[in-house]
């Protein structure tokens, strides 16, 4: 029989996590979107173990994450001008391009596609983590496949206890949401992913750009943004949506409400309740969404019933995760 696995070790030290990186380990992180679960881009062996530890399919390609600008020639070819003008503006930050990949980066990295996603994060222990590393390095959000992304060391380990080296403590994550993902492979700028940059402010910077739309039929590597499965983020409580200004009721004494703004008269009716915001702040209720999904999940309801947010900023990215995890 084998051994059961060792549990994960929690890190305080910068350096260690560095080192653990350097010598092949897994070791999650935190960023100022969500905690990735991190490996040396450059090392294979590494990078399968993170498909593992994930049980993610080997159709979803990983984001590379580096310290700062100086570094992306070591995993990108080129940065193609609009690129340019985003990473002048919003690196570091929640922003991933994906940009024609080296040779040096791993197929399994990429799954096998032309281009590789790059992020210079903007946490002040990733970058320093990074530097330290002196590696570019693989990271995936650090939660099970399809399920909801991690902004806690504990939300980490609940899901990959025993299956990853460390994690390294860096606090709840600032924005809440993924980086949002542009692909510059293509003749114009595409979205591949909302997130944690809204569209508003790209658009500011490099004028209109679609957003990619995710095959339903195409659950697999035909897809532009292979990761976007129209089920994700879910937890494992089905998740009802409902319209902005409806009044919402529970219709058995087991259901549970995601809502925000200031409360309504129905609320109390609700004895499972999370309120994201007090006001309609999209950006806290960005930061509590993860773990206010998980927190009702916890409570093994009937079903959650969850209020959509207003179609602009951030509250577009928070529809787009709450319509996957209701798939
Ligand atoms: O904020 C984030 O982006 C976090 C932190 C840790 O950086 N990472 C993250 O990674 O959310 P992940 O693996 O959970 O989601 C990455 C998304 C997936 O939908 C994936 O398909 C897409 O980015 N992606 C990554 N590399 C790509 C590539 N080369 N081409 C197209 N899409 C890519
Ligand atoms: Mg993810």
């Amino acid at each position: 029989m084998l051994p059961p696995p060792l549990p994960t070790r929690i890190l305080d030290n910068i350096e260690d996590a560095a080192a653990r990186l350097k010598q092949g380990e897994l070791v999650a992180f935190p960023t100022e979107t969500v905690y990735g679960l991190g490996a040396n881009a450059l090392d294979p062996l590494a990078v399968a173990r993170v498909f593992e530890a994930k049980q993610r399919p080997s159709f979803d390609p990983l984001i590379v994450h580096v310290a700062d600008l100086q570094c992306i020639s070591e995993v990108a070819r080129e940065l193609p001008d609009p690129g340019q003008k985003l990473a002048d503006k919003f690196w570091p930050g929640p922003m991933t391009l994906v940009l024609p990949r080296t040779h040096k980066i791993p197929d399994l990295v990429t799954s096998g596609l032309p281009g590789v996603g790059v992020r210079i994060p903007q946490h002040p222990i990733a970058r320093k983590l990074l530097a330290t590393a002196a590696i570019p390095v693989a990271a995936p959000s650090a939660n099970p496949f399809g399920g909801v992304s991690p902004t806690t060391v504990q939300h980490v380990a609940d899901g990959l206890n025993g299956s990853i080296d460390a994690i390294l403590d860096g606090g709840p994550c600032t924005i809440g949401l993924e980086s949002t993902v542009i692909s510059l492979m293509y003749d114009d700028p595409v979205v591949l992913r909302l997130g944690g940059l809204s569209i508003e402010e790209i658009e500011q910077v490099i004028g209109p750009v679609p957003i990619a739309q995710s095959n339903p039929e195409r659950e697999d590597a035909a897809q532009a943004a292979p990761g976007m499965l129209s089920r994700h983020y879910a937890p494992k409580t089905p998740i009802v949506l409902h319209e902005v200004h409806s009044q919402i009721e529970p219709s058995s004494a087991q259901d549970a409400l995601l809502t925000w703004g200031a409360p309504a008269e129905d609320d109390e009716q609700f004895e499972i309740l999370v309120r994201l915001s007090g006001t309609d702040d999209l950006a806290e209720c960005a930061a509590n969404f993860f773990a206010g999904l998980r927190s009702l999940d916890a409570h093994d309801p009937r079903v959650i019933i969850a209020r959509r947010f207003p179609d602009h900023g951030l509250g577009r990215a928070l529809n787009d995760r709450l319509n996957r995890a209701a798939n």
